[in-house]
């Protein structure tokens, strides 16, 4: 009886159980203004597989570090974005929430410290295993770029295996997952990866396939193209998607692990000349920052998008390459290569034909997620669920709670727990008929919850849709069915 209850479910989840579907979240973009702004809810848990927290980093004494606390905990008023980040999970069954350590800012020194020591590795896979319990994490991605690169050392090569080796074993005690975000140019490749080694330890690799050019250049080119440009010569003619999969795989990495990394951004450089278009163009400066991302040399696709659809930007679909670029010259000459709905289509047909686990994205927060340009939310990640999975996405499961056949007795292993008395979530919980105060609320070990009572200072009242303590005049201009007793 139970077991037919549960097949249809399954059958409902299978376009995305198909292939992996990996969304990076890049936490700051909850700073960005007006419409680029986004936070943990604006992610949409449906259309992903794995959905990866960027950045936690590496404190002094080698422990994991939270980087932005008022952010990411409820300590202090903060917001609470890691447990309504692993809270998504409510809406899908088979996600799975994982935390990121490291990215580009964090460097490699400290890492290579860490990695030498059995004493500071220990501190370091101990206190992320608390971190990501106390938290409801499934898991670590392990973004340290790069293994002897940027000031790493030579032992990192070594070093890094038995990292991820312990981690490992640590992380599936747990029963929980260990992945890798990894660099996909030969150069950092050679010297940074033992892959027959690190491909026993890692439950998923995720190849940035992007960067591999930008305004560091000073010529155009594209960050991240299939294939080669037929003008590439040298090195060059590496920078790109196919030879580095096919070089991840070469050196022994299993490709039912790989996920394809698929920017949702382009990279932009200031055209030196409006004579000079194309790839290989002269071009001595980053492209001007956008209204929304504000970093000089990239704009995310939501940006170009949206100008694209209110100017007259120039988009040219070059015959030699399957990705395109474009460029506008009353914006500084700006020109910058991205990837659109046909050229994610392209990359995601690409994985299904090398039997790879599937695609990941840097990152959700620059996919067209409001439906500013397209018909629907989120239409590059839909449209590459869609061609790897070969159908259109459905609906996964949400947790059994909300699916539970009201004659099936409550105390099976997978009920989830009871809600405390003032708890109905993880995280920050609203007292509906009273402002001045609201609920922090854990998840404890005897599946229940753990409710802290926090009390908003003097002249504020808590504003349920922020998740803070914000002034009462402005959480009474929300409306009268905010906090109807205290406005
Ligand atoms: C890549 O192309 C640029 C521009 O033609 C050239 O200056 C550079 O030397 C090339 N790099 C390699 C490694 O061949
Ligand atoms: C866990 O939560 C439940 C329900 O809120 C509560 O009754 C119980 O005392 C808590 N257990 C612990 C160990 O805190």
């Amino acid at each position: 009886m139970r077991l037919l209850l549960l097949l249809p479910l399954v059958a409902a989840s299978l376009s995305l159980t198909e292939g992996v579907m990996v969304c990076y979240f890049g936490s700051w973009a909850v700073y960005r203004q007006g419409l680029g702004k986004f936070d943990v809810e604006d992610i949409d848990p449906k259309i992903c597989t794995h959905i990866i927290f960027g950045f936690a980093g590496l404190a002094h004494d080698s422990s994991i570090r939270v980087l932005d606390p008022w952010n990411e905990l409820c300590d202090n008023y903060g917001k609470c974005a890691y447990d309504r980040f692993t809270a998504l999970k409510q809406q899908n069954a088979n996600l799975k929430a994982i935390l990121a350590v490291g990215g580009w800012n964090e460097g490699s020194p400290k890492y290579s410290k860490m990695a030498a020591d059995p004493v500071l590795r220990n501190r370091f896979i101990t206190s992320s295993i608390e971190l990501l319990k106390k938290h409801g994490f499934d898991g670590l991605d392990m973004d340290w770029e790069y293994p002897t690169q940027r000031g790493g050392s030579p032992d990192d090569y070594d070093n890094f295996v038995i990292l991820m080796a312990e981690l490992n074993q640590a992380l599936h005690a747990e029963g929980m997952l260990l992945t890798a975000a990894v660099s996909a140019g030969k150069a950092t490749i050679d010297p940074a990866y033992n892959v027959p080694e690190l491909s026993k330890s890692l439950d998923l690799i995720n190849v940035m396939t992007y960067d591999l050019h930008g305004a560091w250049d000073d010529y155009t080119h594209h960050q991240s193209g299939l294939y080669a440009h037929p003008l590439d010569e040298g090195d060059n003619a590496s920078l790109n998607v196919d030879f580095a999969i096919s070089y991840w795989i070469e050196k022994r990495a299993r490709p039912g692990q790989i996920a394809l990394g698929i920017p949702l951004y382009g990279r932009c450089w200031t055209l030196a000349s409006q004579q000079e278009t194309g790839y290989y163009a002269p071009a001595h400066q980053p492209g001007a920052a956008g209204d929304w991302t504000r970093s000089p040399g990239m704009l995310g696709y939501n940006e170009i998008c949206y100008m694209q659809t209110t100017q007259e930007w120039t988009v040219v679909d070059d015959p030699a390459m399957n990705e395109p670029y474009t460029y506008y010259f009353p914006m500084n000459n700006i020109w910058c290569s991205y990837d659109h709905a046909a050229s994610v289509a392209i990359k995601a047909e690409y994985a299904k034909s090398k039997g790879l686990a599937g695609t990941m994205v840097w990152s959700v927060e620059t996919d067209d997620f409001r439906g500013l340009c397209h018909n629907r939310k989120y239409h590059l990640i839909k449209t590459m669920v869609e061609v790897f999975g070969g159908g259109s996405i459905t609906e996964p499961p949400p947790l059994p709670t909300t699916t539970r056949d009201p004659n099936e007795p409550t105390t099976t292993t997978r009920a989830p727990p009871p809600p405390g008395v003032h708890c109905t979530q993880p995280g920050l919980n609203p007292d509906p008929l009273d402002c001045t105060h609201y609920y922090l609320c854990s998840l404890n070990t005897s599946g229940g919850y753990n409710e802290k009572e926090e009390v908003c200072p003097e002249g504020t009242l808590y504003n349920p849709q922020s998740y803070y303590c914000d002034w009462a005049s402005s959480v009474c201009h929300l409306g009268e069915d905010v906090c109807p007793n205290d406005c």
